[in-house]
């Protein structure tokens, strides 16, 4: 009987997996082990949340890398939507304009008496007359009712800041800027506006223009921008635009120093152009006025 027990029985020091000895042993590998992943894991974690996340996030935010890692790390208020003085400003990240239905419907209108009388009293002077400016400001002819309204209500929430043009848009309603727009775009219908010239340029800004380059993922300009293709409702004509303004816009998107684009599609398509690019296509679309 007694032979029939097994041998731990016998000597009750021993297990089946070795003398004590040799388990501390071993455990001892096994807490090193799990130690060291578990350090490295805390580590990855650490490295992903504090300097990887917040340095992809901060581009997109205008936030200096120290600043976004003192924001991942809970030390600072999340949010950069902090009001900045005028001039040396960023914008905020995104644009704010909504379509409803009582904007929609003065934007319909068209040239009212009230939008014809802001238009010569506030804008006229540094816009022209009927919108078509000569020098390096915006021509606002030719542009559809949307793009100038969404302009100028990102300049009253600060989406887009400009040290001209935010005091005007802020010192008029909503509604007064719709108005306005209503009566710039409408003004184009009766005079030669921009948006309608033969563009002539070199082969590789023609291509990026009409085709873009799938290389690249750059889409053609003119998917977009060419009068009534089709393009997003806020999408500006930028044929016949000033070509110094132009190149001053592409450069800002590229470095999001302008970020009220919605979805940043212009600040992804300026960034992917060289600025040699943006020259050329700024020469290829600029007016002749
Ligand atoms: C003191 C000169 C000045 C006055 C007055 C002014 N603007 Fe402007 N406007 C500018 C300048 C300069 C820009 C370009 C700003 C920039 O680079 O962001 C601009 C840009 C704009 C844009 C953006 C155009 C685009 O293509 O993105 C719109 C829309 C606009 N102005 C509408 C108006 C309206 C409407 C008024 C009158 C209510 C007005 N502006 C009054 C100087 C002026
Ligand atoms: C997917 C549509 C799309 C494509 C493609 C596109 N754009 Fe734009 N672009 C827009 C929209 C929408 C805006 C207005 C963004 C905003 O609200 O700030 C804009 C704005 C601009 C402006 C500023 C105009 C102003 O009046 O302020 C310039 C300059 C411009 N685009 C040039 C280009 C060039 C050059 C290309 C080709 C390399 C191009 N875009 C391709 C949609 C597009």
């Amino acid at each position: 009987m007694v032979d029939d027990l097994p041998d731990n029985a016998q000597e009750p020091d021993r297990s089946p997996a070795g003398t004590p000895a040799e388990n501390r042993a071993v455990d001892r590998r096994w807490r090193l082990w799990a130690a060291g992943v578990v350090v490295l894991a805390l580590s990855l974690a650490g490295l992903l949340g504090l300097v990887v996340i917040p340095a992809r996030q901060r581009e997109d935010a205008g936030l200096t890398m120290s600043h976004a890692m003192r924001r991942a790390a809970g030390l600072e208020a999340g949010s950069p939507a902090v009001a900045q003085p005028l001039g040396r400003s960023t914008s905020l990240p995104v644009s704010q304009v909504s379509w409803d239905p009582q904007i929609m419907q003065i934007l319909a209108a068209g040239n009212t008496r009230r939008g014809a009388q802001l238009a010569a009293q506030t804008c006229a002077a540094c816009h022209g007359d009927r919108g078509l400016s000569q020098t390096n400001i915006p021509s606002l002819a030719g542009q559809s009712p949307f793009a100038i309204y969404k302009q100028l209500h990102d300049y009253r929430t600060d989406a887009r800041v400009h040290p001209q043009m935010t005091p005007v848009a802020k010192q008029l309603s909503p509604q007064d800027l719709a108005a306005v727009a209503a009566y710039f775009a409408a003004a184009s219908k009766e005079y030669a506006a921009i948006g309608g010239r033969d563009l002539i340029g070199e082969p590789h800004t023609e291509r990026l223009a009409w085709e873009g380059d799938s290389r690249r993922r750059i889409p053609a300009c003119l998917s977009c921008h060419l009068n009534g293709v089709g393009g997003p409702i806020e999408t500006p004509v930028i044929i016949g635009q000033s070509r110094e303004y132009m190149i001053q816009q592409m450069n800002a998107y590229a470095s999001g120093a302008r970020k009220n684009d919605v979805y940043g599609r212009m600040r992804d398509i300026s960034k992917k152009l060289t600025p040699q690019e943006r020259e050329e296509l700024a020469r290829y679309f600029q007016g002749t006025l």
